[in-house]
């Protein structure tokens, strides 16, 4: 059978459209990565989580470019069809310049499709001047873990209606900017399900519910091997499966038969 070819952002619209989700897991190493591929994830996500399931740290916030960079190279090793997405990690697009710069760098030495940066209309500008030079941009609203000390810790945002609002303003905006792909972070399901019907290119939740366009997991957390009280948006998925790469295929199949996440991974 001939091998599928690289998912791309347009492949992703095409999915939206479709009513059809798209999963994506996190990676930061050659030999998950390739699981990942083989159990058919349409997004990699070389998340700064990588901070916290690999460095033990307790925030995102000491990763650094060249750690990104060495991680996301790794994964791009074993890379086949997978789009992959590489986080910018914190304060490394401060201005639109340094964002440059440093999209490039996990680009041309990480083997990045696309970067991540989390912010709402701060970063408008920083997502034109990425976009405008060729760099595909994926945002992250909601829960953004590299200010949690601003935002007084991990917990649920957008509960009330000004901030609901500034968020479904925040989307729109991004996707104006040229962003192809937005990350929604613990919101009720009820603002998730508005964002991604007001917009034509494919959320991604995580802790959003079910009516987003698709669903990420941090890997560690689809395993269950993350140390500590497990996230109530995460299920694990080995479980209830033989091995790693059933697990992995299970969480496949339960987004897009659409049975994960349900209520009790969700917000209201
Ligand atoms: O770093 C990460 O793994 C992420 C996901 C939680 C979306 O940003």
């Amino acid at each position: 059978m001939a091998e599928p070819g690289p998912v791309t952002s347009t492949n992703l619209q095409q999915l939206k459209q479709r009513g059809e989700k798209i999963s994506c897991v996190t990676a930061y190493d050659a030999s998950f990565t390739s699981l990942l591929e083989d159990a058919g994830v349409e997004v990699i996500l070389v998340g700064d989580s990588l901070g916290m399931v690999i460095q033990g740290h307790d925030s995102t916030l000491p990763v650094t470019m060249s750690q990104m960079v060495y991680h996301a190279a790794c994964v791009a090793r074993a890379g086949r069809h997978a789009l992959r997405v590489v986080d910018m990690p914190f304060m490394s697009y401060a201005t639109a310049s340094q964002a440059q710069t440093n999209a490039a760098r996990l680009m041309r030495h990480g083997g990045a499709h696309m970067v991540k940066l989390e912010g709402g209309r701060e970063m408008f500008d920083t997502v034109r001047a990425l976009t405008e030079h060729g760099i595909p941009v994926c945002a992250h609203l909601g829960l953004t873990p590299q200010s949690v000390h601003q935002l007084g810790g991990y917990r649920v945002q957008g509960r009330d209606a000004d901030a609901a609002q500034r968020l479904l303003e925040d989307a729109q905006g991004l996707q104006q900017a040229g962003a192809s792909l937005l990350v929604l972070e613990c919101i009720p399901t009820e603002l998730a399900r508005q964002v991604s019907e007001s917009l034509h290119i494919p959320t991604i939740g995580i802790g959003a519910g079910p009516h987003c366009d698709g669903q990420v997991l941090v890997l560690y957390d689809l395993l269950g091997i993350t140390p500590g009280k497990r996230p109530r948006f995460s299920h694990n998925f080995l479980a209830d499966a033989a091995d790693i790469p059933a697990a992995l295929r299970a969480f496949v199949e339960a987004v897009r038969a659409g049975s994960f996440p349900d209520e009790q991974h969700s917000f209201k």
